[in-house]
């Protein structure tokens, strides 16, 4: 736990939320119009925003939003990476635009579906390409396929790594066994049937979950980014790529957040070697789509499984995946964003408030740290983390709530459930003062100094 006055902290949450409730009438309002909704939201990890409601959204542009109470927001959450583009980008919209007006979903391919995977391919190296809706799907897609063309039952996953909503991999470590991770729902079957859970960073433990000799496929962030952001140690990533190769594992990396490293992920930046590879969420520049890519010789056993009369039932697929939609946003996100002068500006953007930051705490003689990775970066109330279990045992929901609610009570959104900005092209340095300037006042409020 952190070094921070609890009844202090305590007090401040209080004051927070009561300006959050007096400055927020109509969002307050709105809550109580939602008894139709489960939950009162249209999805469950709505509840988590910190405060007795969560704000409305009005509209959003580029590296801003407006809640229906009028307040401006710097968003430097940008929809967990799904508008990661900026919102509402113009060229992007046009794109959608135009081709809602010539049709959205015929169950035929379009041109630019051929137009997007060898973008794909040029991008993150890998031949072959298929698309999904969500990353999740991607996920679940590319573990039925390893399973299906390796004939083993199992993946490996990381400790406290997020996926998506994929059965096998909300888990944990516990001693040497797999349990469903907190928080899970009704999962379908032992997830110890599914999956081995070795530790970030931790080759003797990959080497042993390896040895089992019952895995299709490891599926990893090559960064960890959904318990805060944790580095792999020098040689870590090449010693994975080692063991898999070594026991016939197909290695699955999926970039779907860490594409802020670069216009190619992680991937070409660091120069890995995938089987097969995941993305989703930005690559519609805030569409829904997701998908996989694969090698060569991945490609070839897996394109031998389409020709059964059975492909369209084989649990690989959904009927708007890959729809004309989809494909007209992919192409002009590609086209548009995520290039690499803008990532020049956006990893300036986020250093300048990985400085800010360390110097507010450090200042204190705070034991925090700060962590940067491309665009994103996110802070932590301890030193850095090695593995997603230390990770874990470091998160201070409390203090996360006040840090976020400080924040949004500030006219700034920083990304749920950890204290993670990422920046788009559309940020300024204005937007990293502002969150400079509110984190320092916030580290003044809660300790004095
Ligand atoms: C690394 C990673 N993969 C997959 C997903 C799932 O994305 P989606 O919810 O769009 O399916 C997420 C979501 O946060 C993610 O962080």
């Amino acid at each position: 736990m952190s070094d921070i006055d609890r009844a202090r902290l305590a007090d401040l949450m209080r004051s927070e939320t009561e300006h959050f409730v007096a400055t927020h009438p109509k969002s307050a309002a709105h809550a109580e119009r939602t008894s139709s909704l489960l939950a009162g939201v249209p999805m469950p990890w709505m509840r988590r925003w910190p405060g007795p409601f969560p704000i409305v959204l009005d509209q959003a542009h580029g590296a801003r939003f407006t809640d229906i109470d009028g307040h401006e927001y710097v968003d430097l959450c940008l929809g967990d990476t799904g508008s990661m583009t900026g919102h509402a980008h113009a060229e992007i919209g046009a794109a959608i635009t135009e081709q809602m007006s010539r049709g959205s979903t015929v169950m035929l391919p379009t041109q630019d579906a051929a137009w997007v995977a060898q973008e794909m391919s040029r991008r993150f190296g890998l031949p072959k390409w298929q698309f999904t809706l969500s990353a999740t799907d991607a996920n679940r897609f590319a573990l039925r396929f390893a399973r299906a063309i390796t004939g083993k039952p199992k993946i490996i996953v990381h400790d406290w790594c997020y996926h998506g909503t994929v059965d096998e991999t909300l888990v944990i470590q516990l001693g040497d066994r797999t349990i469903s991770r907190p928080g899970a729902i009704g999962p379908q079957v032992n997830p110890a049937l599914t999956t081995h859970v070795v530790q970030f960073n931790d080759l003797e433990d990959l080497e042993r979950a390896a040895a089992h000799g019952d895995v299709a496929c490891m599926l990893i962030e090559p960064a960890l980014t959904n318990i805060g952001i944790v580095l792999p140690a020098p040689g870590y990533l090449q010693g994975v790529r080692e063991i898999t190769r070594k026991h016939g594992i197909i290695l699955v990396i999926d970039e779907t957040h860490t594409i802020c490293a670069g216009p190619g992920g992680c991937t070409k930046e660091w120069g890995l070697e995938p089987d097969m590879f995941v993305i989703g969420k930005t690559i519609g520049g805030g569409t829904p789509v997701g998908a996989y890519g694969m090698s060569a010789a991945v490609a070839a056993q897996v394109e031998a499984l389409h020709d059964d009369d059975g492909i369209d039932v084989s649990g690989v697929g959904g009927t708007l995946a890959g729809n004309a939609l989809s494909m007209a946003a992919v192409r002009a996100t590609l086209t548009h964003a995520l290039l690499p002068e803008q990532f020049v500006h956006t990893k300036q953007m986020a250093t300048a408030w990985t400085d800010g930051v360390k110097h507010a705490y450090e200042r204190r003689g705070l034991a925090w740290s700060v962590q940067q990775l491309g665009s994103r970066a996110e802070y932590w109330f301890c030193p850095p983390p090695r593995t997603g279990a230390d990770a874990a045992a470091a998160v201070d929901h409390d203090l996360d709530a006040f840090m976020h609610l400080w924040a949004i009570n500030r006219g700034i959104l920083l990304t749920p459930f950890h204290n993670m900005a990422l920046f788009s092209p559309f940020h300024v340095v204005q937007d990293v003062e502002r969150h400079t300037v509110q984190f320092d006042e916030a580290l003044t409020a809660l300790t004095g100094r």
